[in-house]
């Protein structure tokens, strides 16, 4: 085998070990998503590969990524309006912290309508694949690209914002020579500038990059807990509480409205965005090999 091919599985049978060992128990641009379901569908163990090349329709031919943005796209539509919530968490101004029965609600108040609720309802419904009942409440074609994009917003950390400013929407800002808002600035623009600084603007290289990263550079030490959770509703808790202390630490921190974002902020937080896409990447495979897995040797327990 190459060697490549022998660090791979050396990392996948890690990974496994780290989530097997805890047993208790609008959205990143197009780009941000894709790599997100890039790395998680690299890492699929071979059952639950097939499972997702099942669930996904035909002109997908195979590959997830290629329908990781479809919520974005499909959010406004009448039939999906109740899916617009879901994208994001608001918290109370300058709180810095997430509490699941106190945020996550839409802005009429029904429960469970945020991010951290997505991720473990879609979950949940993946979960009947294997059940195999002819009970077709859920589109689980749509429960996976919900699960999949919703892993990938509820890691951008101003998807878990302050609820007067948006998520940072309304904080208008120039990102180096244009107009900007600072929800923006994470979402794309330090993608788009570190794609067209260092990647000379092909996804393809940064992708690989972010994958060396992760099998031998600078996250292989700490990857070890991003498995690190309980159960399906105190691992979303978990990721969201992340996003909003970065949000605080690193999004927030010292931006005021009109002020103009350029090289200094870029290089402190290029790192953090390249991390969260990853952590997403991650977690969102170990999920979907726990789901879509021999269900004998794996066990999720559902949400209290
Ligand atoms: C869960 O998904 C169903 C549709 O399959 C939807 O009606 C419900 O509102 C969703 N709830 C959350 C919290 O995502
Ligand atoms: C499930 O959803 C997908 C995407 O919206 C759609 O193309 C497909 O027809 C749906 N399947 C069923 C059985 O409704
Ligand atoms: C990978 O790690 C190197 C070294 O720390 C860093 O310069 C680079 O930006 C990282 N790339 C990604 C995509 O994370
Ligand atoms: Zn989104």
């Amino acid at each position: 085998m190459e060697k490549t091919t022998v660090e791979t599985m050396r990392f996948l049978a890690l990974m496994v070990a780290l989530f097997l060992a805890a047993p208790a128990a609008q959205s990143w641009s197009k780009e941000g998503h894709i790599m997100t379901c890039r790395i998680a569908q690299s890492l699929l163990d071979e059952g639950p590969a097939e499972v997702v090349r099942n669930l996904l329709p035909d002109y997908a031919e195979g590959d997830l990524s290629s329908l990781c943005v479809w919520p974005d796209q499909i959010r406004h539509w009448y039939k999906y309006r109740w899916t617009s919530p879901l994208h994001f968490i608001d918290t109370p101004d300058k709180a810095c912290n997430f509490d699941y029965s106190r945020d996550c609600h839409d802005p009429k108040g029904t429960e469970d309508m945020c991010v951290a609720g997505a991720v473990s309802n879609f979950t949940t419904q993946l979960l009947h694949y294997h059940h195999g009942t002819s009970d077709r409440r859920y589109n689980l074609t749509e429960a996976l690209l919900f699960l999949a994009h919703f892993m990938g917003d509820i890691h951008q950390p101003m998807h878990v914002g302050f609820t007067s400013d948006e998520g940072g929407n309304t904080i208008q800002v120039r990102w180096f020579r244009h107009k900007s808002n600072l929800h923006h600035v994470w979402d794309r623009e330090i993608i788009l500038t570190a794609l067209a600084d260092y990647y000379e603007k092909d996804t393809e290289l940064f992708l690989k990059d972010l994958q060396n990263n992760l099998t031998q550079g600078v996250w292989s030490d700490d990857i070890s807990s991003w498995g690190e959770c309980e159960d399906l509703s105190s691992c979303p808790t978990k990721y969201a509480t992340e996003s909003i202390n970065l949000a605080c630490k690193w999004g927030y921190n010292g931006v005021t409205q009109g002020e103009t974002l350029a090289d200094e902020y870029f290089d402190s937080r290029m790192p953090i965005v390249m991390k969260r896409i990853a952590q997403g990447g991650v977690r969102l495979a170990l999920i979907l090999n726990q789901v879509f897995g021999d269900q004998k040797h794996h066990h999720i327990p559902p949400p209290t």
